[in-house]
């Protein structure tokens, strides 16, 4: 039987990395992953909720809205569902 490793990429298989800004600070990701992965991947922090609670992404399929940023000047983006460009801005506060 042989083993299937079709799945996994070697680091030369993967894109290409891009810089994304992140309230102010710049994160490496790769081109075509998704914000929200390249946020999770690094640490970054999510916004919270009203009672200061850190939010962070729940069904990466863009329903629950607890990966909302504003991506480029437009609010309530849903990370999850936004692959990252190079150059990209994300600001995580003051969405509710
Ligand atoms: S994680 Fe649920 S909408 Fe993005």
């Amino acid at each position: 039987m042989t083993q299937d490793n079709t799945w996994r990429r070697t680091v030369n298989e993967r894109a290409a990395a891009v810089t994304i800004t992140v309230d102010g600070r710049p994160l490496r990701a790769r081109a075509g992953e998704t914000v929200a992965t390249a946020m999770l991947a690094h640490g970054a922090a999510f916004d919270r909720d009203r009672t200061g609670a850190r939010r962070a992404p729940l069904c990466n399929m863009g329903t629950c809205f607890e990966c909302a940023a504003t991506v480029d000047g437009r609010p309530l983006t849903r990370t999850c569902l936004v692959p990252a460009r190079e150059d990209m801005a994300v600001q995580t506060q003051g969405r509710l």
